[in-house]
């Protein structure tokens, strides 16, 4: 394992999902990778079969350019590498609707299932077999490592029927890997090796399924991996471990590779997975924020008209506005909170005081005497990061025998706490700066080592740099379980407004994000750092590619009581019953602030699966719904037909609103207007009952009118509309924001949406 390959991708644990912007490889010809969409419906009939059509096309501008895959299900086109001059030439072609540069894309549990309140022994509402384990849920990830006990398939039945899907061989994997719970293993490394103008080093990494990182092991057992008694890493959080549907069966694509995930490879794993007949895709990577034309969206759109339920993790740039990615209407998109469980840690200085933070050390506890405490700024060759610790900037003769405190940021925590440990350093702290406020995630450090939130950090700071003779001790300390408040909002979690369209609320919703154990990879030590020899079968990390699975296994779940419910359907019973306070009434917190977090943090509120599968009402959407969105956005006919593969055009004689886009949220932009009329459709999925709609509105500036104010169902299935009116005061500030929320009841149900309105 290089160190290059391991250093960069430990920062896939906690930034998942950074886009790197368009990705252009020089091999000599000045050859890129470019994504070719065709308009299938277009094929002269003088050919047989379409990809003879692609061939000739591309024929007839390179005689030599390989064609590295045929598109068939998530677009219509294919891929291949081209010299610029070559992909303006294609571009005029007939039947050529868009010549696209390739993108590259970067990634971004044991208690989880009872802190959801899905109990092993009390899942009525979930069935035990049956239609559960014919579920299949794909993950778009890093690979699979097939011998972890999550994915044995002692206790389940045949393959579904409908499964069209297999395992392929290559690198340290067979087919006879998979079994009966893992029954879809591929890899799509044609965009990645053109991108190195050769094969995969196989000696470095593994040209096959294989999870060589964890990241892809992690999401796919915790959305199903199977039970697993004592499962714990280091002895940390043991217990039970099980994926969300842990009835249902996984299949997984490898699309990542060492550096990154190139979009040619993840479109040739949607569009194999959307082949082989998986119910729910999973897709733990980024996507563009700017438009919903990029290969995730695409792909995610044409899963979607199979049916298919696809969650995307909403990105890990946090607490800032307008970070979340993956916004596409037709996907949800997953905010982070924590669990009730944390991993203490005690930080005890030598005045006596002492702070908690987080750890997941389990080696040689620090000598029983107070050391010396340095601020790394204090103690570091590099006058600007000196307090980052980075690579090579601490002053042995300064650490060496001391108690380092480094500060968040540039490197994983668990890296510096290697360059300390390099430097002669016997322990660290590591602490929050503003933007992470209190959150703790918890590290299983190279050395006695601790996280600690921002308010302690300042406190721990200012002794070291005051105090004649500073000293500090850390002490290790159990789980604990039934922390409260719990959950609360990750800080990294990213947040709305929704960049690309403001009148879309994003993130949907929010699930376990933070300090979640699942099953790793063999490959590497659970911090990733190549010298470790240490390897677990289950690792402790955080990240809204965390979160995502935890939805994906929900929506599995929902999928297996309802078979019949589209994924608009499935996704809107998770929103309407997603709760945004504690048990004794008071809002969500957001653990950057400590303050209440708000929509554009958790969207509709954190995941509430025992209520999502009878919701009552639901907001449905279809594929023509979503293209009528992007015509309301005026996307232009390559645009349109790129999504749509070609068969639909906007209809200029029709008034297309993004307002009646029939979502399971409200977001209003003030742009000089003082009134904004929404329309909304419910179908009812309970029994019959007469609905009454309650609007909340946090401030005077918007006040929220419902007509009719009262819906009465007779049947299942029957739809009604109903539309929303808010009046706001246009004199706000550019900036300001107010929230609120419209819910219908019968009594028995409570259908809530969350209003977020934003001033430009
Ligand atoms: C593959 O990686 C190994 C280990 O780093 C290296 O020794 C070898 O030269 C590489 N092979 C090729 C073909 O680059
Ligand atoms: C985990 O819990 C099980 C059951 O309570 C126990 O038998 C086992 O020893 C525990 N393992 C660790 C590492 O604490
Ligand atoms: C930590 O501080 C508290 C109160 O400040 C004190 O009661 C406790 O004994 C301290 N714990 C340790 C291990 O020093
Ligand atoms: C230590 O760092 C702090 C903060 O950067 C600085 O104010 C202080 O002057 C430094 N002290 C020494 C002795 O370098
Ligand atoms: C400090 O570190 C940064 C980041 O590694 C580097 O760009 C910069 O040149 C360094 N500055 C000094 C004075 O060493
Ligand atoms: C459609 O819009 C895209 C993005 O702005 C642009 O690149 C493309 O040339 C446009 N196509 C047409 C047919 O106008
Ligand atoms: C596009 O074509 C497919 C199959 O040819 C069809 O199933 C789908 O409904 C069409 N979509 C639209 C929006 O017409």
């Amino acid at each position: 394992m290089s160190s290059s390959f391991l250093s960069s991708t430990t920062s896939f644990f906690f930034i998942v999902l950074l886009y790197l912007g368009s990705f252009h490889v020089s091999d000599g010809s000045q050859k890129a990778t470019y994504i070719v969409h065709m308009a299938k419906a277009q094929m002269p009939s003088s050919f047989d079969h379409h990809s003879l059509w692609y061939d000739s096309s591309l024929r007839s501008v390179s005689e030599s350019a390989e064609m590295l895959y045929t598109y068939n299900n998530a677009i219509h086109g294919f891929a291949t590498r081209l010299t610029p001059e070559e992909a303006d030439t294609l571009m005029s072609q007939p039947g050529v609707i868009s010549v696209q540069p390739e993108q590259r894309y970067e990634l971004h549990t044991t208690r989880t299932p009872q802190f959801l309140g899905l109990d092993i022994h009390n899942s009525g509402l979930f069935p035990e077999t049956g239609p559960s384990s014919d579920v299949v849920v794909g993950v778009i990830d890093t690979g699979v490592w097939p011998e972890s006990k999550s994915f044995s398939d002692e206790g389940y039945g045949p393959i579904p029927s409908t499964w069209k899907g297999g395992c392929d061989a290559g690198t340290r994997f067979t087919a006879s890997l998979c079994n009966r719970k893992l029954i879809g293993a591929r890899f799509f490394a044609r965009g990645y090796e053109s991108s190195l103008t050769g094969q995969v080093n196989e000696s470095k990494e593994s040209r096959s399924p294989r999870d060589d990182e964890g990241h892809g092991t992690h999401t796919a057992s915790t959305a199903a991996g199977s039970v697993v008694e004592g499962a714990n890493l280091l002895g940390f959080a043991n217990g039970t471990a099980r994926g969300i549907a842990y009835r249902a069966r996984v299949a997984v694509y490898k699309v990542c590779w060492r550096t990154g995930c190139h979009d040619t490879d993840i479109l040739a794993g949607i569009d194999k997975a959307i082949e082989d007949n998986v119910n729910i895709l999973s897709i733990s990577i980024s996507g563009s924020r700017t438009v919903y034309t990029d290969s995730t969206a695409i792909g995610a759109f044409a899963a979607m008209e199979r049916g298919i339920f696809v969650s995307c993790s909403a990105g890990n740039d946090g607490p800032f506005p307008t970070s979340v990615a993956n916004v596409a209407p037709w996907v949800t998109t997953v905010g982070a909170g924590t669990l009730d469980r944390d991993f203490p840690a005690l930080m005890i200085l030598g005045n006596g005081k002492n702070y908690t933070g987080a750890s997941l050390f389990r080696g040689n506890a620090l000598p029983a005497k107070l050391l010396p405490l340095v601020y790394a700024g204090n103690v570091s060759n590099n006058a600007t990061y000196g307090n980052l610790c980075f690579p090579g900037t601490l002053i042995s003769e300064k650490v060496k025998g001391k108690i380092v405190m480094c500060e968040k940021g540039g490197i994983n925590p668990a890296n510096k706490g290697e360059v300390v440990k390099a430097a002669g350093g016997l322990g660290m702290i590591v602490a929050n700066t503003r933007s992470r406020g209190e959150e703790l995630q918890a590290y299983a450090f190279l050395l006695p080592a601790a996280a600690v939130g921002r308010k302690a950090a300042d406190i721990i700071r200012n002794y070291a740099l005051t105090d004649p003779n500073p000293t500090a001790s850390i002490l290790f300390q159990p789980t604990v379980l039934n922390v409260q408040p719990s959950p609360v909002l990750a800080a990294f979690s990213s947040r709305g407004p929704n960049p690309i369209t403001p009148n879309i609320l994003k993130p949907d919703l929010i699930a376990p994000g933070v300090n979640i154990l699942a099953a790793w990879t063999g490959a590497v030590s659970p911090i990733g750092i190549p010298f470790d020899p240490l390897r677990v079968e289950f690792n402790i990390i955080s990240g809204t590619s965390m979160a995502c699975p935890h939805v994906s296994g929900l929506a599995a779940l929902l999928k297996s009581v309802h078979p019949e419910w589209s994924p608009a359907a499935i996704r809107s019973a998770l929103m309407t019953t997603a709760y945004n306070t504690y048990k004794d009434g008071k809002p969500l917190l957001d653990i950057a602030t400590v303050q209440p977090s708000t929509p554009f943090g958790h969207g509709a509120g954190h995941v509430s699966p025992t209520t999502a599968v009878n919701p009552g009402l639901i907001y449905d959407l279809t594929t023509v719904d979503y293209l009528g969105f992007l015509c309301a956005l005026n996307y232009n006919s390559s645009q349109i037909k790129m999504v749509s593969r070609g068969n639909y055009t906007c209809d200029h004689r029709k008034t297309y609103s993004v307002a009646d886009l029939n979502y399971p949220s409200f977001a209003v932009t003030v742009d000089g207007y003082g009134t904004y009329k929404y329309t909304r459709t419910v179908t009812n999925v309970g029994g019959a009952g007469t609905y009454s709609v309650r609007v909340t509105s946090e401030t005077m500036a918007v006040k929220i009118s419902v007509v009719p104010e009262v819906l009465n169902f007779k049947e299942v299935n029957e739809k009604k509309s109903y539309s929303v009116t808010f009046t706001v005061d246009s004199s706000k500030p550019s900036g300001s924001n107010s929230f609120g929320s419209i819910e219908w009841s019968d009594g028995k149900h409570v259908v809530a949406s969350p209003v977020a309105v934003s001033w430009t």
